[in-house]
């Protein structure tokens, strides 16, 4: 028999509740994750998720690389390994990050389970309660969920199409020095940014880099997406060019599959001395198993040419919706990323795309509020939708469904206050968006 725990050590719902450590409370399930279980049904346009579309790999890439190793070196592939990475492996990751300018040693290479787990080591290692994290505003949910979950509170710095805006970077680290905060890193997407989409450009990242100089602040740059560009290749990695103040991110999640989960970090000798003992106190090695199949996978296969291949898919998606934009709700404003999976969209002033979106789901069709991607419950009148999994015809119908969503809303608004001009109000061009003001 169970004993009944007593009712002082907890509450109704979880006994456990007062027990855990003051970094739990960040991890909290968000509120719209109920929604996202009903938008994975079959009949709902998901515009919501950053799932990679994985079936435009081709199986028996995947199928034969196992098969090579597990009959050449299977013992191998199933044992433990060492916490910095394959050897082999990290070596060819020299040659997937030469593609973006970087020149490294594979020894400043530590292999991770996913990026994400190098972006929870980097905070382990760096974030104090109290201390600050610089980010863009907007920024990927998920590493703002590390870094609240280390106590670190996460200063978000406007961005425009071109990125980060170097001045407001200098306002801020001047303002939270004044306040006699520690910023400990910035964290940056440069390229086809989560979720606005954006390309930071080359002059900016030389002036960011500057300024980080200046400020004896660290930059972590996460690169998830950077080969998947449609026109032209994004400007060389900010790594490319600052060794010493740069720990950059890596990952086959979206040039290969996620499946793996296997990604990197390539960081400054002592820092990345820090990050193996990190990793191994975690994980003591990532998978041999996955890292030797994409080890053989890169050896043998054209993996150049089966990311031209994802490219392709992802643009012509990325066309898809941005036509259907056009067609459907040509009043609003949004951002044209050329690479990556996501649009960073504005509404006209009133609307809340939080409050909207169980309507949209009635509709059949989902994407992730603005409010998700910022820590300050900023992005009320923003929505960030994904072009990368569904097909173009299904891209299409998503958005009909959410113009009439959209219709519907300002209907409302216009009954209730009297406004409902499908005016775009983005006055000053950035992507941070007040309140919704009228309801
Ligand atoms: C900006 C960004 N960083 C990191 C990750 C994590 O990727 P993974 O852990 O699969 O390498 C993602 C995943 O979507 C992402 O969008």
């Amino acid at each position: 028999m169970t004993a009944q725990r007593s009712p002082q050590t907890g509450n109704n719902l979880d006994p456990w509740y007062h027990h855990y450590a003051e970094r739990a409370a960040g991890l909290r399930a968000s509120e719209v994750r109920a929604l996202f279980a009903v938008a994975s049904r079959p009949e709902v346009v998901s515009l919501a998720g950053g799932m990679p579309f994985v079936a435009a790999l081709p199986p028996d890439l995947v199928i034969n690389a196992m098969d090579r190793v597990m009959r050449q070196q299977g013992p191998v592939a199933l044992q433990y390994g060492s916490g910095q990475g394959v050897p082999v492996l990290r070596e060819q990751i020299l040659e997937v990050m030469a593609l973006e300018g970087i020149r490294a040693h594979a020894d400043d290479v530590v292999v991770t389970t996913g990026s994400q787990h190098a972006l929870e080591l980097v905070s382990k290692l760096f974030l104090d309660p109290g201390d600050v994290v610089l980010s863009e505003g907007p920024s990927y949910v998920t590493a703002m969920v590390i870094f609240k979950s280390y106590q670190a509170e996460v200063d978000h710095v406007p961005m425009d199409e071109q990125g980060l805006i170097p001045e407001a970077l200098r306002q801020h680290i001047q303002r939270l020095k004044g306040a006699g905060k520690t910023i400990k890193f910035l964290y940056t997407i440069p390229n086809f940014h989560n979720p606005a989409g954006v390309t930071l450009s080359w002059a900016r990242r030389l002036e960011i880099l500057e300024i980080a100089r200046e400020n004896d602040i660290l930059v972590l740059e996460d690169n998830p997406y950077g080969l998947l560009y449609f026109d032209r290749p994004a400007p060389d990695a900010m790594r490319s060019v600052e060794e010493d103040g740069v720990v950059y991110l890596g990952t086959f999640s979206k040039t290969l599959a996620p499946g793996f989960r296997v990604g990197w970090a390539l960081a400054p000798h002592a820092i990345r001395e820090k990050l193996v003992l990190a990793n191994e106190a975690a994980v003591l090695s990532p998978s041999s198993f996955s890292q030797l199949v994409i080890s053989e996978y890169l050896a043998t296969a054209d993996w150049k040419g089966q990311i031209n291949t994802f490219r392709g898919v992802y643009h012509e998606r990325k066309n898809a919706l941005l036509d259907a934009l056009e067609e459907y709700l040509p009043d609003l404003t949004w951002t044209n990323p050329n690479g990556g999976f996501y649009v960073w969209v504005t509404l006209p002033k009133g609307l809340d795309s939080k409050a909207m979106l169980p309507r949209a789901v009635k509709e059949l069709v989902a994407y992730t509020p603005g409010t998700a991607f910022f820590a300050d419950g900023d992005g009320r009148r923003n929505m960030r939708l994904s072009f990368c999994y569904p097909t173009p015809d299904h891209i299409r119908v998503g958005i009909r469904r959410l113009a009439t969503v959209l219709r519907d809303e300002l209907d409302l608004l216009e009954t209730f206050a009297g406004t409902g001009s499908l005016n775009p109000l983005r006055e000053d061009g950035r992507f941070s968006s007040p309140p919704a003001d009228i309801l």
